[in-house]
């Protein structure tokens, strides 16, 4: 079972950015521990991150044809891409929305995400370990319907 972790702007920088938001876990720590856990759940993880708006809603279509599922961080585009918003609902599997931050402890315009309302689930607060969690789940959903 194919799964896209799909990452946005900005989130190619963690480990030096904002360390008291984000922490010290870097982005290849990040691509490692998701490839370690699909190889963990049996699943094949490709991991990708994008400061281009247009490179996303490319994969996002992609996801469509040939992936079974999407664990996606919009980062900054969470709040305010509709674009992302209507790739994210041409989705035919399920989409887990996940933020490392707590968006709901944050800044006003943090509070909102445009690609809730069209996600299957939303994640946020718990870290890189998110992401862990968003890929169990799937895992347990693909398990639930062998
Ligand atoms: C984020 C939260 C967003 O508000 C922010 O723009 C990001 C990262 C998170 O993972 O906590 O870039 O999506």
């Amino acid at each position: 079972m194919r799964v896209y972790v799909l990452n946005g702007p900005n989130l190619g920088r963690l480990g030096t950015r904002q360390v008291d938001v984000y922490g010290t876990t870097s982005y290849a720590d990040l691509v490692a521990l998701c490839e370690r856990t699909g190889r963990e759940l049996g699943l094949d993880v490709v991991v990708r991150q994008t400061d281009a708006e247009h490179d996303l809603i490319g994969w996002l279509h992609s996801a469509a044809d040939e992936a079974a599922a999407v664990v996606l961080n919009p980062a900054a585009w969470s709040h305010y891409s509709i674009a992302v918003r209507d790739a994210c609902a041409l989705l035919r599997g399920p989409l887990v929305e996940v933020h490392i931050s707590n968006i709901h402890a944050r800044e006003e315009f943090r509070r909102h995400s445009v690609v809730s309302a069209v996600a299957t689930g939303v994640i946020c607060g718990l870290g890189p370990d998110g992401y862990r969690l968003a890929l169990h789940h799937l895992a347990a959903i693909r398990d639930q319907s062998a």
